[in-house]
């Protein structure tokens, strides 16, 4: 972070004060509130944070207007089209794109700690055969917290770094034993020999009573959809970990509770919602009618993978998601799935409708990462669980760094109180009816 030589002025109550502002390496100025309390007595109100930057990162960019998405400095698409996941794990966590040897170093960590203690395999039992695979990912990340004690201290760096490559090589392994548990198949094992999408797509798919061979195109896609959903900079989820982290919280919880908000519809849930409205449009003549909905004010139906709080442009995931979705269909010979004849309609029709042109609604990633995890083979209870094993290196990235700020402190907003004013406690005796 700057200094500008710039400065803000706020007036309150005929008192003036200059709010010091800062420049990061792109983007907007932030105004620096951090006195603001403490000299003038006010806070500021910001409900969904729209205007707030919660933290100083060097992690990724977003530039929303222009469609725009770098990890480190990378645009999404460069590292879409050209790497793998593997090496965006480590320069989300490290800065830059790994050397050979240090690509080698990290990707041999990740695949020799695939495997979950065994212990943890009958936690799986616990849990109801039709529980949602994201509760049983909220509970087991969680419960790594009580295998992997050797790496809950946070104020030692190895054991941080432990905990990292820890999680972003055993969240695959649950997220697809949380599978196999919900199907009622046996667990799969990792194979060491395979890389991370192969080995992932292994775990959910084979069985034991046949051979299981990898596709690489359908590898490939696996991989890309890890990538275009690593990181995202102070999304919900994000701010979640960060936010659980900050009061000192081992790094799993934190990723459990970062989970737990990725779950829900406006977020990570938003590719399965996505999924089901397009089965539920599910002919190309029915789509002027849920446009319709999706515009009534007094409808609260919303076109599912439309909108995002911070793209006012095409997201520049949807464009290489749109891509990988065609890969794949073309891959297992589906030439004619109803669903993207859907998705594709609705696009070009909602593109085109003012209401979605005035409000800036463009397709978001989730819109067609529906029909490729279909594709692939994944129920729809399964696309926020992928979203979570993607995420996770992003998460770990945002901890440690905020770990590692000599500036962090326990996050703790304040709030515009509109409650009661002091009242004296009344016994039930003596108080009246409503
Ligand atoms: N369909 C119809 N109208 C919409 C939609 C939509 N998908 N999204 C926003 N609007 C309207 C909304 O009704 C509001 O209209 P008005 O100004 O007349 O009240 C206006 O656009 C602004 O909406 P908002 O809810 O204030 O915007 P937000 O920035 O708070 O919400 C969002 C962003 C992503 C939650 C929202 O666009 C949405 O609910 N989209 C559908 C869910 C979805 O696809 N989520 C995935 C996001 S990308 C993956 C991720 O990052 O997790």
């Amino acid at each position: 972070m700057t200094e500008t030589n710039r400065t803000a002025k706020l007036s309150l109550d005929g008192k003036d004060y200059e709010l010091a502002v800062h420049k990061g390496s792109i983007g907007p100025e932030v105004i620096d509130v951090s006195k603001l309390y403490s000299s003038t007595g006010a806070f500021t109100l910001d409900p969904g944070f729209t205007s707030t930057a919660s933290c100083e990162s060097t992690i990724t960019y977003i530039d929303g207007d222009a469609g725009m998405l770098l990890y480190r400095g990378y645009p999404i698409d460069e590292l879409a089209e050209h790497g793998d996941f593997i090496e965006t794990c480590y320069l989300l966590l490290y800065g830059n794109l790994p050397n050979a040897a240090q690509r080698k170093e990290f990707e041999t960590a990740i695949t020799y700690h695939t495997m979950i203690h065994e212990q943890m395999n009958r936690f799986f039992a616990g849990f109801r055969r039709d529980a949602h695979p994201m509760a049983v990912m909220v509970g087991v990340v969680g419960a790594l917290s009580a295998f992997y004690h050797d790496s809950t201290d946070i104020a030692d760096p190895a054991q941080r770094e432990i905990a990292a490559r820890r999680m972003i090589a055993k969240i695959p392994t649950i997220a697809a034993m949380a599978f196999k548990y919900h199907i009622g198949q046996p667990f799969v094992y990792p194979r060491n020999d395979l890389d991370f999408a192969s080995n992932f797509l292994r775990m959910c798919f084979a069985v034991p009573c046949e051979d299981y061979k990898v596709n690489p195109v359908l590898a490939r896609a696996m991989d890309r959809i890890f990538i275009l959903h690593a990181d995202h900079e102070q999304n919900a989820s994000t701010s979640t970990v960060r936010l659980a982290g900050s009061s000192g919280a081992n790094p799993f919880a934190c990723v459990a509770a970062g989970i737990a908000c990725l779950w829900g519809p406006a977020h990570g849930g938003a590719n399965e919602a996505a999924l089901e409205m397009l089965n539920e449009i599910g002919t190309v003549d029915r789509i002027p009618e849920f446009i319709d909905r999706a515009k009534d004010r007094n409808d609260p139906f919303r076109l599912m993978g439309f909108g995002h709080r911070v793209y006012k442009n095409y997201d520049p995931r949807a464009k290489i998601m749109q891509k990988t979705a065609h890969e794949v269909l073309d891959e297992l010979g589906i030439t004619d799935d109803p669903l993207l004849d859907v998705a594709r309609e609705l696009e070009k029709i909602a593109l085109e409708d003012p209401y979605f042109i005035e409000k800036k609604l463009y397709p978001n990633i989730d819109f067609y990462s529906g029909i490729t995890l279909r594709a692939l083979g994944f129920p729809t209870s399964m696309f926020t669980v992928l979203f979570s094993v993607a995420r996770t290196v992003g998460w770990i990235a945002q901890w440690k760094e905020m770990i590692e700020d000599p500036t962090q402190r326990i996050g703790r907003p304040r709030q515009l109180y509109t409650g009661p004013t002091e009242r004296g406690y009344v016994p039930v005796t003596e108080r009246k009816d409503d």
